[in-house]
C-alpha cells in the first residue's frame, strides 16, 4: 500500500463507522460511542470536514454527567452485541453512558482543532463551551480522583485506563474480591479471538467493580474510598496535566483568564507529584497502587507518556528516550505497551504487549514538544509501516506488525490521517 492507498483506505474507513453525530470504533466489538476514541477521532475527520469534528465533541459533551465526569461511553442505540450493555450499568441517565470516565485527550484534541480552523466567532464560541465542559471534568478528576490532594488522580477501574488489561494493573485487580459477582456473558470474544482478548480472571474483576460502585448508585463522593482498586497511573496523569496546559494556553486566547489560571494551576501541581513515580530501577515512571502504597514493578508504555509533560532539558527526557529507542530495536512495530524482555509480555494479546497508534501518537507529540524530530520520525516510520503491511486494525504485533483485535478500525485510520497530512509524510500517488 503506498501513503496515497493508506490515505483513502482511512477515509473509507472514517465514513463505514460514521453515525452522523458520532463515530463508533468499529462495527461489531464496539458500536457505541466511546470518549477518548471519539476525541482522537475528531483528529482525522478534521480533515475532512471540520465541523465534523467540532460536532464529534460537541456530541460526548452533550452527555457529561452533572458532576463534571464525561463517561467512558454513550450507548446512544439499542445493540446486543456487546457486554457490559446499559442494563448492567444502570447509571439512570437519560440516554444510557456507562459510569465510569477514560483518558482525557479532550483538552489536547481541541487545541489542534482550534489551531487548524478558520478562527472565526462561530468556532470560537463552540470551542469556548468544549473548554468549559473540559475544565469541569478536569476539576471533577482532582475533587474525586484526588480526595487527599496529592497532585495525581487515581483509576478506579482498568477500563479508566484505556489499557484495559496491562500488566500495570495485575497485582491491584487479583486484590478486587469476586465473591459476590453476578452470571454474565461476554460478547467481546464472539467477535475477536479469545488469545487477543482479556482473560475471565480479569473480566470477573471488572464486573465486580462496576457491581461495586452500581451499588452506591454512581455517587463520585463515595467511589475513590470504596473502591477496592486504586491505582495512579503515570500515563493517564501525563495525558491529564498535557490537557490542562492545552486549556490554559487556549482560554489565554479566548479570554478566559479565570479558567486558563484553574488549568495551570492543576497542570503545575500534577507535574510536581509526577516525579513521585519515577523508578530509578526501571529507568522511567512506573504506576503507584494506592491501596497498597507501593510502586508497580512494571516497565509499560504508560510510564514513557510523561514524555507529553517534561519540560526541555528535564533529568529524565534522555532516559525516556533511550527506552523508545531500544523498544524500536526490539520490536519495530510501532511503541510495544510492555517491553518483550517482561516474562508477562503477550504480543497478541490487547495491552499487554501490541502496539497502538493512537499511544504512537501521543509520545510523537511529546517528543516534537521536546525538539527530538528524529526519533519522532522513528515512530511515525514504524507506524505506517504496521498500516503497509496489516491495514488499519484495531492493534498490532509489535515484532511481527500482525493485525490484531478489531479490523477497519476507526481511532487507527484518524492516525494514519494525522501521521500523513500532519507529520511531514509526503502523500505520493
Ligand atoms: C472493552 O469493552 O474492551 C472496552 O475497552 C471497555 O471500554
Amino acid at each position: 500500500m503506498n501513503t496515497l492507498d493508506m490515505l483513502q483506505e482511512a477515509n473509507r474507513i472514517l465514513s463505514i463507522n460514521d453515525k452522523g453525530h458520532y463515530t463508533v470504533p468499529t462495527q461489531g466489538l464496539y458500536p457505541f460511542q466511546w470518549n477518548w476514541d471519539s476525541c482522537l477521532t475528531a483528529l482525522g475527520q478534521q480533515s475532512l470536514n471540520n465541523d465534523r469534528a467540532w460536532i464529534e465533541i460537541e456530541t460526548l459533551v452533550a452527555h457529561q454527567w452533572d458532576d463534571g465526569m464525561v463517561p467512558h461511553i454513550v450507548f446512544h442505540e439499542h445493540d446486543d452485541g456487546y457486554f457490559p450493555g446499559p442494563d448492567v450499568w444502570r447509571t439512570g441517565r437519560p440516554t444510557p453512558t456507562s459510569g465510569i470516565t477514560q483518558p482525557p485527550v479532550m483538552g489536547l484534541v481541541l487545541e489542534q482543532l482550534w489551531q487548524r480552523s478558520p478562527q472565526d466567532e462561530t468556532t470560537r464560541q463552540r470551542c469556548v463551551k468544549l473548554i468549559e465542559a473540559a475544565d469541569r471534568w478536569h476539576a471533577w478528576f482532582y475533587r474525586c480522583r484526588d480526595p487527599q490532594q496529592t497532585g495525581l488522580v487515581a483509576l478506579l477501574h482498568p477500563w479508566e485506563s484505556g489499557r484495559d488489561n496491562s500488566i500495570d494493573w495485575d497485582a491491584a485487580l487479583a486484590a478486587v474480591p469476586v465473591d459476590h459477582v453476578e452470571p454474565y456473558e461476554r460478547r467481546d470474544t464472539l467477535h475477536v479471538d479469545a488469545s487477543q482478548r482479556p482473560t475471565k480472571f480479569e473480566y470477573d474483576r471488572y464486573v465486580a467493580l462496576l457491581q461495586t460502585f452500581r451499588d452506591l448508585n454512581w455517587d463520585n463522593s463515595k467511589l475513590h474510598d470504596a473502591s477496592p482498586f486504586q491505582v495512579v497511573d503515570p500515563g493517564f496523569n501525563a495525558i491529564l496535566i498535557h490537557s490542562d496546559r492545552a486549556l490554559a494556553r487556549l482560554a489565554g486566547q479566548l479570554d478566559r483568564p479565570e479558567l486558563a489560571s484553574a488549568a495551570q494551576r492543576r497542570a503545575d501541581r500534577g507535574t510536581t507529584a509526577l516525579e513521585t513515580l519515577w523508578s530509578a530501577e526501571h529507568s522511567q515512571y512506573v504506576c503507584l497502587n494506592r491501596k497498597s502504597g507501593g510502586l508497580v514493578d512494571s516497565a509499560s508504555v504508560g510510564g514513557l507518556l510523561p514524555l507529553l509533560v517534561l519540560p526541555d532539558g528535564h533529568p529524565h527526557l534522555n532516559a525516556l528516550c533511550r527506552r523508545l529507542n531500544h523498544s524500536l530495536d526490539v520490536a519495530p512495530f510501532g511503541v510495544a505497551s510492555h517491553p518483550p524482555e517482561d516474562s508477562r509480555f503477550d504480543g497478541r494479546r490487547y495491552w499487554r504487549g501490541p502496539s497502538w497508534l493512537i499511544v504512537n501518537y501521543l509520545l510523537i507529540k511529546g517528543l516534537q514538544d521536546n525538539n527530538n524530530a528524529a526519533l519522532a520520525e522513528r515512530i511515525v516510520n514504524a507506524s505506517l509501516r504496521c498500516i503497509e503491511q496489516s491495514g488499519c486494525s484495531e492493534y498490532y504485533h509489535p515484532i511481527t506488525g500482525e493485525a490484531l483485535g478489531g479490523g477497519t478500525f476507526t481511532w487507527t485510520a484518524a492516525m494514519v490521517i494525522e501521521f500523513l497530512q500532519h507529520h511531514g509524510v509526503s502523500v505520493a500517488a
